[in-house]
């Protein structure tokens, strides 16, 4: 009796399972795969984007669908290094668990292209200003000229704002001409006196010396490029400050991609019409002082900020260089609960992302923000320019940075220094005045 039931209910699985094959038809390009690939995938594998092949039709993307099962399957792609579980966050690039069923299982049943009638209607994107018409445009002269191969070291370039008057801002983007060579592009604000790269001249494109350990570099970051990364848009109420006299400092990286070609940036800026209710300022949880011995793979560094008032957490973004290998962020209240806000087990230099909370986290004033990175210094980690080196602090790639930023938002009216104490008093905008 008992083993008849066992063989009963076991045909009934089997009749179950070859039931539901049947009834699971595999997915097509043209219903299911496209609206993954318009939402997902596009922003960046499009003609004149970062991504080296156009996801678009059909002829494009069927020699790629194994690639691209594998690359989702092992979440390469879309390139979104978060753990999932840390916090929740805006334009948060990961596939769904059902997404990467449906990709996988497009792949598996031979990629059909099904019916163009299912096709969704082809994704609009703009190829120029996403911020709307700016209020004052700032171009970078003259065009970078870039090398058809060679490692890419980054490049600075100082451009003046012009500015007779304090402005807030509240949306930025910068804008490269050629976004199938930039990798990034970080826009930073100097202050007048700031003595931060104070021995180049303005407008004149530089790689920076080799060492340098002052620690400017930390200096607040207005907006950034990377591919498929959002403008900088604050909600209603938020602006950043840009005092008058103030230079953007550029700081761009190239990637080599075998043909030369000329990249003309340009910043666009919109301000805010009246003073709004809270500033956001990038601060900067950074270490400068680390060494990091050669033919090591796990070296650990370790940096923190003290938040001297509450105020509102907006976005994290880790920064290391090519021999990065892990990143978290954690909180540590003043009620003694230490809580992560995120971590990125596996960094990698070539997708710098920025992590905007859903929702701002409040941080009580005492709160603590503790950052650890490892560094793999040693022959297994590909990206390593030379395992035989003692690695600290620089500006090339070659050296290495350890900074975790954060975007904080508090009272407009407050004084800066007020939040981030007196420790970093040393910033540009507070030293040399
Ligand atoms: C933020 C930009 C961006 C997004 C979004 C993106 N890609 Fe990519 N993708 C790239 C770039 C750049 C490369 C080439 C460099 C590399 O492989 O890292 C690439 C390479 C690839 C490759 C070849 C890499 C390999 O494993 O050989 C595949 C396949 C791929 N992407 C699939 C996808 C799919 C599928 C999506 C959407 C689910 C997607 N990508 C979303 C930028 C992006």
């Amino acid at each position: 009796m008992r083993s008849f039931t066992l063989a009963a209910r076991w045909a009934v699985t089997l009749v179950g399972a070859a039931l539901s094959a049947r009834a699971v038809p595999v997915p097509t390009f043209h219903k299911d795969v496209l609206p993954i690939l318009q939402r997902h995938c596009q922003p960046c594998h499009r003609s004149g984007e970062a991504a080296p092949m156009a996801f678009i039709h059909y002829a494009q993307v069927r020699p790629w669908a194994r690639a691209i099962k594998q690359s989702v399957v092992a979440r390469k792609m879309p390139p979104w290094l978060a753990e999932a579980g840390t916090g929740e966050f805006q334009q948060e690039h990961r596939l769904s668990s059902a997404e990467v069923a449906t990709l996988a299982a497009w792949a598996d049943g031979g990629a059909p292209a099904g019916n163009s009638g299912d096709a969704p209607p082809p994704a609009q994107f703009s190829s120029g200003w996403t911020i709307g018409q700016p209020d004052l445009v700032l171009d970078v002269p003259p065009a970078m000229e870039l090398p058809a191969a060679g490692t890419a070291e980054y490049i600075y370039l100082i451009i003046p704002t012009g500015l007779k008057q304090d402005r807030w801002v509240q949306r930025a983007e910068v804008h490269p001409s050629d976004r199938t060579v930039t990798h990034q592009v970080l826009a930073f604000l100097r202050p007048p006196g700031s003595p931060w790269l104070a021995n180049y001249e303005p407008g004149v494109p530089f790689v920076p010396k080799r060492g340098g350990g002052d620690s400017n570099d930390t200096a607040e970051l207005l907006v950034a490029y990377a591919p498929g990364r959002p403008a900088a848009v604050l909600p209603g109420g938020q602006a950043r400050l840009v005092q008058a006299g103030s230079d953007v400092v550029l700081q761009f990286h190239y990637t080599a991609n075998a043909k030369a070609s000329m990249d003309r940036t340009q910043l666009g800026l919109i301000f805010s019409p009246a003073l709004p209710q809270q500033r956001v300022m990038t601060i900067a949880a950074s270490n400068t002082r680390f060494v990091i011995p050669p033919q090591t793979d796990n070296h650990r560094v370790d940096a923190q900020i003290t938040l001297q008032h509450d105020a509102e957490l907006v976005s994290m973004m880790p920064h290391l260089h090519l021999r990065g290998k892990d990143f978290e962020y954690r909180a540590v209240y003043p009620s003694g609960m230490t809580e992560t806000l995120l971590r990125v087990p596996k960094f990698d230099f070539n997708w710098q992302l920025h992590y905007n909370l859903a929702r701002p986290k409040l941080l009580p004033r005492g709160t603590r923000i503790e950052c650890t990175a490892h560094f793999d210094n040693s022959a297994n980690n590909p990206a390593n320019p030379d395992p035989q080196a003692e690695v600290t602090w620089g500006r090339r790639s070659s050296e290495e940075m350890m900074i975790g930023w954060l975007d904080v938002a508090f009272p407009a009216t407050l004084d800066p220094a007020k939040v981030i104490g007196p420790e970093k008093k040393a910033r540009p905008g507070k030293a040399g005045r």
